[in-house]
């Protein structure tokens, strides 16, 4: 078992990111955690703020600084990398920052973890395995060939590749983990629940794309965390965990939960144009972490982590509302 002390947490100020920050606090009181973000528009050092300062310090920079990484590195015995440009969307309208941050951020640390011998955990998704047909019983697991469909999800799959051949050839101790959609505290208003609850807080007519019928395999961010830790203290090096928490439901039945938790009918929403290349459907079948590191989610019922998640946005207007009309006019113009 692996016990570090004293972590570099990527990416710390951006919704997985913090909520893993402050997972690590509350669950970890031997571990220190270094924060490193460039607090682009996703990122918000607010996030974070009111952690005792003796366990958790904000350094804000990017990734792709490989003269910073030498000077923080070491001195920490693991880096944890969130850090990504991680909305499909803006993938599509414009790619070239997911490129950088996405692949040459990911090449950056891993050089770093290579050059100080830090143990390497790697924060990726399942939309690497592209999409399932909407009637096909399969699930992703760990051997599903790579089928990424987005510019985002490209990205992503390039760099778990790096990943791989860092373990391989120079023998960074590495693992990844793709875990499917979060919801829960912290998550940026461009993103599909934190939209809908935003607008119907605002009173606005929520949106939906397409059909209404693409499947993502919901988990509550708690339990993406409680996995990431299970998998760097006690991952095997080289390998891959799949992080889900069986969690399917399509996003038309999420909105219509979102509606009743707020008293509305059910077809109070808008429909708008889809995401081109939208992909149908992700499911996970994370029995390889439940079987080898005895990992379970403690919030199974998505009713309550949706109402928790209503009343935190609720009680958090100060925290959403600057970034929220830019988002609704980015999506205007988008025609969404
Ligand atoms: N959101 C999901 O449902 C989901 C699901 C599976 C995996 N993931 C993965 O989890 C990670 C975090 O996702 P999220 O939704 O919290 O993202 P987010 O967009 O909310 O946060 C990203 C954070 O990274 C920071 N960042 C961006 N570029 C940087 C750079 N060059 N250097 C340093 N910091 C930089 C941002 O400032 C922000 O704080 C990503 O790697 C993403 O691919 C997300």
């Amino acid at each position: 078992m692996f016990e570090p002390t004293n972590i570099i947490v990527t990416g710390g100020c951006g919704f997985i990111g913090s909520n893993f920050v402050h997972y690590v606090v509350r669950e970890h009181p031997g571990v220190h955690v270094t924060v490193l973000d460039k607090l682009t528009y996703a990122g918000n050092p607010e996030n974070i703020a009111g952690l005792p300062e003796d366990r958790a310090e904000l350094v804000v920079g990017d990734v792709c600084d490989r003269e910073l990484l030498d000077r923080i590195v070491p001195g920490h015995d693991a880096i944890v990398h969130y850090a990504a440009e991680s909305h499909n969307d803006n993938s599509i309208a414009d790619p070239e920052p997911f490129l950088r941050t996405n692949v040459e951020g990911t090449y950056a640390l891993l050089e770093a973890a290579r050059k100080h011998g830090v143990r390497y955990h790697h924060i990726s998704t399942d939309e690497v395995y592209g999409d399932l047909a909407l009637d096909d019983p399969a699930r992703f697991t760990e051997e599903t060939p790579y089928r990424p469909s987005s510019p985002y999800s490209s990205t992503k799959a390039s760099s778990d590749l790096l990943v791989r051949a860092w373990h391989r050839t120079f023998g960074v101790r590495a693992t990844i983990s793709n875990c499917s959609n979060n919801y829960g505290p912290y998550q940026h208003v461009e993103k599909f629940i934190p939209r809908q609850i935003t607008n119907l807080i605002g009173g606005v007519r929520p949106k939906l794309y397409g059909d209404g019928l693409n499947v993502r395999d919901w988990i509550h961010t708690d339990d993406h965390s409680s996995a990431v830790w299970a998998v760097l203290t006690r991952g095997r090096a080289g390998e891959t965990y799949l992080i889900g928490a069986d969690g399917e439901k399509n996003n038309i039945t999420v909105l219509r939960e979102i509606l009743k938790a707020f008293g509305r009918d059910e077809d109070d929403f808008d429909w708008v144009r889809d995401r081109p290349g939208h992909d149908r459907r992700y499911a996970i079948d994370s029995a390889k972490l439940r079987r080898e590191l005895g990992w379970e989610p403690a919030h199974t019922d998505f009713a309550e982590g949706l109402a928790e998640t209503i009343r935190w946005y609720r009680e958090n207007e100060a925290w959403w509302r600057p970034a929220k009309a830019a988002t609704e006019a980015r999506y205007a113009a988008q025609g969404q």
